[in-house]
């Protein structure tokens, strides 16, 4: 389905869960968050049901986050019906890449096509620091398993932080090399614990290219949040994702659902279109509220306009 800006809506970003078996320290609050009642979340039966409407409106990717999703009982069942709604091409996931060894291959045969992997360092100290805890070997292990079952490109997400891994950037784009890998750096959005944390420790995108000479641009799908370079040669690709620019809401194809049952019609907005109710209430009416949120979506965000409110939503409870 066409929103009022004529860009079709094709993609969900769904947020499972808000848990997470890692705590980024600009992502998650050192003492960790509360779990959530059952009742404040929905199933995953009930999501099942709003992507099925959503696929009768024209979604046909599916991207699940959190949180991290790998964390949620049943994940892999999860996977499965999804998968087996008519319509729905490709579905991936945006995880730590810590659960992936465990659950890789069951996933993939459930009908999983992609993953993003978030790793912000290759050095196994620092990983621990920034995660609070975190085992690096676990990930690079969750990035060969991901390799091997030719769940690619694997992208991994890579948020550069000022005087932690702006010497590893060098590092991360050699990864490209000769391996199926898309690098992507983004940038250090002041949300969430990040407003504070991340004051002093912003790097532009644009400093890192102007530092990689050799990479060349190389082709990029309208709707993708990156932009996309590539090492002469390489096999993977090296992006550039700027959360806040607007670059793309022209070409905007997303609508996002919270594990707490909201539709976002928006990243930067806090619009939010409560469907928990009417999927435990109403379900027959699932469909009309996909379509009006559609409708609601803004032509673009208003991140530099004078009357925008500060996001009250956390990267861990809106998916990224
Ligand atoms: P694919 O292009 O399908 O691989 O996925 P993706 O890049 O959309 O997904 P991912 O979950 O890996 O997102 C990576 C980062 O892109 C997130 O941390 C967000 O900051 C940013 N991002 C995702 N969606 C949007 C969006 O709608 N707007 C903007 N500005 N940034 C986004
Ligand atoms: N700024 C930029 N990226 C962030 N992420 C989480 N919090 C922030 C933030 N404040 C990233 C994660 C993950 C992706 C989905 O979002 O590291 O890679
Ligand atoms: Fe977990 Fe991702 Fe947040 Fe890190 S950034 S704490 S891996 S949700």
């Amino acid at each position: 389905m066409k929103d009022l800006f004529s860009r079709r809506i094709n993609y969900m970003r769904i947020s499972i869960t808000d848990l997470c078996n890692l705590r980024c320290q600009y992502c998650m609050p050192e003492e960790g968050i509360c779990k959530k009642d059952h009742d404040d979340i929905l199933s995953l039966e009930e999501i099942v049901e709003i992507v099925k409407a959503g696929a009768k409106l024209g979604i046909d990717k599916v991207r699940i986050t959190g949180g991290e999703p790998l964390v949620r009982n049943g994940i892999v069942e999860f996977i499965q019906m999804i998968s087996n709604i008519e319509g729905i091409k490709d579905i991936a996931i945006t995880t730590n890449g810590i659960l992936l060894p465990k659950y890789g291959q069951a996933l993939k045969n459930a009908g999983l096509k992609r993953v993003n992997i978030s790793i912000d360092s290759l050095k196994p100290g620092k990983y621990k620091e920034i995660t609070r805890g975190g085992d690096l070997s676990k990930v690079l292990d969750g990035i060969n398993e991901a390799i091997r079952l030719g769940l690619t490109p694997v992208k991994l997400n890579v948020v550069a932080i000022g005087g932690y891994n702006d010497d590893e950037i060098g590092d991360f784009i050699e990864l490209t090399k000769d391996k199926p890998i898309d690098v992507r750096f983004i940038e250090l959005m002041p949300i969430g614990e990040a407003s504070e944390w991340g004051k002093d420790r912003f790097i532009s995108n644009e400093d890192i290219k102007n530092k990689f000479i050799d990479l060349v641009p190389t082709e990029t799908e309208p709707s993708s949040p990156a932009k996309y370079y590539k090492l002469p040669g390489g096999k993977g690709r090296v992006g550039f994702i700027n959360p806040i620019s607007n670059h793309f809401c022209g070409d905007c194809n997303r609508l996002r659902l919270t594990s707490d049952g909201k539709l976002k019609p928006c990243l930067h907005s806090n619009n939010e279109i409560d469907i928990l109710e009417v999927a435990r209430k109403n379900p027959e009416r699932i469909y009309d509220v996909l379509k009006s949120a559609i409708l609601s979506k803004p032509e673009k965000h208003d991140l530099y306009s004078e009357d925008h409110e500060e996001s009250n939503r956390s990267m861990f409870q809106i998916g990224g």
